[in-house]
C-alpha cells in the first residue's frame, strides 16, 4: 500500500471534528497530521436535521484541519450513528463444489452471498458487513476456510444498516464542500477500533460510546462483532437535568457539569469527595457561587446515568450475549467522563467497567487521545484496515464496494469483497 493522506470526519450532537492522517505499509498506525474541532450545530442524536447549519460549522473545521495538515481534504470515511441503526446477523450455507472437497474463493463468495440475501426495505442501506466465523462441516470458529477441506460451508457475518435519508444528508452536507465520501462506518465500530484490546474483544465485551445526544452499543462475542445499536439518550440529557433542578440556563449547568466532573476526585481527610464546593470561579450570570457535590451528584446526575445504563442493559439482555462478555463494559465518548459514570455503570449492568480512550495511532495525537474523539481516531483504523484489505486483493476502492450495498449485490462484487477479508 503506497502512502496515501485519509481523512475522517465525525458529525456528533455535541462537536463535528475532522482528522487528517498518512497511511503506509512502513507504519503500522496511521500518523496524524491535522486536526480540528467545532461546535456542533444542526445535528441532533447523530441525525443532521439542518444541512446548512451542519456544513457552515463543518467548512471551519475542514479549513483548520487543511491548514494544520498542509493538503486539500476531498474525500474522507464518515461515521453514522443514531436510532436508526440497525444490525443483524445473517447465517448462510453452500455445498463445496470442488471435487476433492477444497474450499476454494468462490465457494467463500457464494456462502457470503448466501448470508447476505437479506430482505433490506428500500429505504435502508448497509453500512458495515463483518463475517463472523465460518463453519466447515460442523466445525466452527474459522476466521478463513480457504484451502480447508470440506463439503458443507456456512458462514455467520453481523450486517449494520442505516436510513438511507440519513445517509443522503451527510453526503449532501459534505458534497456542498467538495468532499466525496469514501465510506461510512457506524460510529459505535469505530469507537471500538480505537480503544479495545485484542483480548477484550476475543474474550468477550461492551463497548458503550455515551456521546451528546445518543449511546453507541456494539457487543462483541465469541471473538466477533455480534450486536450493534444506537440508543437515542446522551451526555446532553445530564445537562439538561442539572439546568432544570438548580434553575439555571443550559450554559451554566454544562460548566457545572465539567467543573465536577474534574473536581470528583479531589477528596477531603476522610477519603470522601468535599461536599460543599465554591463555584466562584465560574462566574455563573445566576449568581450561584457554591453547591453540594452531594445533593448535585447523587440527586441529579447519577439517577441520569443509571437511567442511560439501565437503557444499556436492556440492549445486552435482548442481544442474548449478556453471559458473554466478561471483559466488561468499556465506555468512551465525552459522556464516559461524567462524574459517577463508571460507579453507575458497574452498579446497574453488574459488569466491570473502564474508560475506553482512544490508543493505536501515533503522530500528533496530544488533541485526540480524549474519549470523545473515540469515533473519530477510529475512523482512521477503519481507513488503514481497509486499505490494507484492498491491497492484498488488489482492489482499488474497498469502501465503495459496502456503499451503496445492496442485497442483490452482484457476484463480481462479493467475491471481490470476500477478497478483502482474507488474512
Ligand atoms: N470532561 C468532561 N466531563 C464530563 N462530561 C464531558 C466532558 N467532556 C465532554 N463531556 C460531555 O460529553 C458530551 C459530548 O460527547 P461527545 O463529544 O462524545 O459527543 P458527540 O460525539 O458530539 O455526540 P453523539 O455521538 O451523541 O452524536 C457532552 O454532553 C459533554 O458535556
Ligand atoms: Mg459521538
Amino acid at each position: 500500500m503506497a502512502d496515501q493522506i485519509i481523512t475522517g470526519i465525525d458529525i456528533g450532537s455535541s462537536k463535528l471534528a475532522v482528522v487528517v492522517a498518512n497511511i503506509s505499509d512502513e507504519e503500522e498506525q496511521p500518523r496524524v497530521m491535522g486536526f480540528a474541532s467545532v461546535p456542533s450545530a444542526g445535528v441532533k442524536r447523530g441525525q443532521i436535521v439542518d444541512i446548512q447549519r451542519v456544513t457552515d460549522a463543518l467548512e471551519q473545521a475542514v479549513e483548520q484541519a487543511e491548514r494544520m495538515a498542509g493538503s486539500k481534504i476531498d474525500h474522507a470515511i464518515v461515521s453514522v450513528g443514531g436510532p436508526h441503526i440497525e444490525s443483524l446477523n445473517s447465517n448462510g450455507v453452500v455445498a463445496v463444489t470442488n471435487p476433492h472437497a477444497e474450499i476454494h474463493l468462490d465457494d467463500v463468495t457464494r456462502v457470503i452471498d448466501a448470508a447476505n440475501a437479506i430482505s433490506l426495505s428500500s429505504t435502508r442501506q448497509v453500512v458495515d458487513v463483518l463475517p463472523r466465523e465460518y463453519v466447515v462441516d460442523g466445525q466452527g470458529g474459522i476466521k478463513n476456510p480457504t484451502g480447508m477441506t470440506g463439503v458443507r460451508l456456512e458462514v455467520n457475518t453481523h450486517i449494520i444498516t442505516a436510513s438511507q435519508t440519513t445517509l443522503k444528508n451527510i453526503e449532501r452536507a459534505l458534497s456542498d464542500l467538495g468532499i466525496t465520501i469514501d465510506g461510512f462506518v457506524f460510529s459505535g465500530l469505530a469507537s471500538s477500533l480505537s480503544t479495545l484490546t485484542e483480548t477484550e474483544r476475543e474474550l468477550g465485551v461492551a463497548l458503550v460510546d455515551i456521546g451528546g445526544g445518543k449511546i453507541d452499543t456494539c457487543i462483541f462475542a465469541e471473538g466477533a462483532l455480534s450486536y450493534s445499536c444506537s440508543i437515542p439518550v446522551g451526555a446532553r440529557h445530564v445537562t439538561n437535568d442539572i439546568a432544570v433542578g438548580l434553575r439555571v440556563s443550559l450554559e451554566s449547568a454544562e460548566k457545572i457539569k465539567l467543573y465536577l466532573s474534574k473536581q470528583s476526585h479531589k477528596t477531603d481527610h476522610d477519603g470522601k469527595p468535599r461536599d460543599e464546593m465554591d463555584i466562584t470561579d465560574l462566574h455563573l450570570p445566576e449568581g450561584l457561587t457554591s453547591l453540594s457535590f452531594k445533593t448535585v451528584v447523587d440527586g441529579i446526575i447519577r439517577p441520569r446515568m443509571e437511567e442511560m445504563f439501565s437503557g444499556v442493559l436492556e440492549h445486552i439482555d435482548k442481544s442474548g450475549y449478556g453471559t458473554q462478555i466478561p471483559s466488561g463494559l468499556v465506555i468512551t465518548g465525552g459522556g464516559a467522563l461524567t462524574v459517577s459514570a463508571l460507579e453507575s455503570a458497574r452498579r446497574v449492568v453488574g459488569m466491570p467497567a473502564r474508560i475506553g480512550t482512544p490508543d493505536y495511532i501515533t503522530g500528533l495525537v496530544d488533541e485526540v487521545m480524549y474519549p470523545q474523539y473515540a469515533t473519530l481516531t477510529g475512523l482512521l483504523i477503519s481507513a488503514k484496515q481497509q486499505g490494507e484489505r484492498s491491497s492484498r486483493s488488489g482492489m482499488k476502492d474497498f469502501d465503495s464496494l459496502l456503499r451503496g450495498f445492496t442485497p442483490k449485490i452482484s457476484f463480481k462484487k462479493i467475491t471481490d469483497m470476500v477478497k478483502s477479508f482474507m488474512p
